[in-house]
């Protein structure tokens, strides 16, 4: 099956998944999401008082590891497309917290004014974009940071290792698909982010797209390549 990048298609893709995304991400990546999660936000010197963009931020997951940075000051601009996880967003705003702006907008084409966030972070937001889309987020994350502002992409990615290859190739197409039908009652949308992911690869193969942006780029592996990030300084 090939991956349909349309956005409208994508949206309600999510709108769907809404619903069981945190809890089967959770269950599913035997917690390692929230650790990469985690290190998505530890890629990045978040100081207090920092304006910080959650781009495809789902229901806000990685919003904890922003707070603890934040400690109640500075701001989360949290941008999604799809309007059940930014509703869903809305529920978590109860937490004790720095502030949150919830914009449902797709982050291709952002109303956030030039150069103002300090940092950009986004959890498992890229797999669902092809590389025309990729250039696209790539400009406009330019476009929103400050001359010095740095960004953390990480997203699931396929292990370079033959052996781990093959186990985490037939977890994501078999095993998921599986839990993910239990949850939805039939709905094959946790079959498609396997093959979002297997056509994604890893967040080494757009390091070039966001070099060409303008961007001094890093790339890291988490646990033997199962996740991948970018780490981006505007320069
Ligand atoms: C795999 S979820 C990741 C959610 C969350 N960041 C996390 O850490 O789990 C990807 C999210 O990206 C959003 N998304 C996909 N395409 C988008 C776009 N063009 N603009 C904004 N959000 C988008 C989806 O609605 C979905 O909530």
């Amino acid at each position: 099956m090939t991956p349909n990048y349309d956005e409208k298609y994508v949206a309600h893709l999510f709108d769907q998944m809404g619903p069981s995304y945190d809890v089967m991400n959770l269950i599913t990546s035997f917690g390692f999401s929230e650790v990469w999660r985690a290190q998505c936000v530890g890629n990045l010197k978040i100081t207090k008082g920092a304006v910080v963009a959650d781009l495809m931020a789902g229901s806000g997951e990685c919003w904890t590891y922003l707070r603890r940075r934040l400690r109640g000051t500075g701001k989360i601009l949290s941008v999604d497309i799809s309007p059940v996880m930014c509703r869903r967003q809305k529920a978590r705003l109860g937490c004790a917290g720095s502030p949150v702006d919830i914009r449902c907008e797709n982050a291709l084409a952002m109303s956030l004014a030039d150069g103002s966030v300090d940092h950009v972070i986004s959890g498992f937001g890229l797999k669902t974009f092809n590389a025309d889309q990729l250039n696209r987020l790539a400009a406009e994350t330019f476009r929103i940071l400050r001359p010095g502002g740095s960004c953390s992409f990480i997203e699931i990615s396929v292990p370079e290792a033959r052996l781990l290859q093959m186990l985490y190739g037939w977890y994501i197409s078999s095993v998921i698909p599986l839990v993910g039908k239990a949850f939805l009652g039939g709905i094959d949308c946790y079959q498609m982010l396997g093959i979002y992911t297997a056509a994604f690869g890893s967040c080494a193969g757009c390091a070039d797209i966001f070099r060409n942006a303008g961007f001094a780029v890093t790339v890291k592996k988490h646990f033997f390549g199962c996740a991948t990030s970018l780490v981006l300084v505007k320069k």
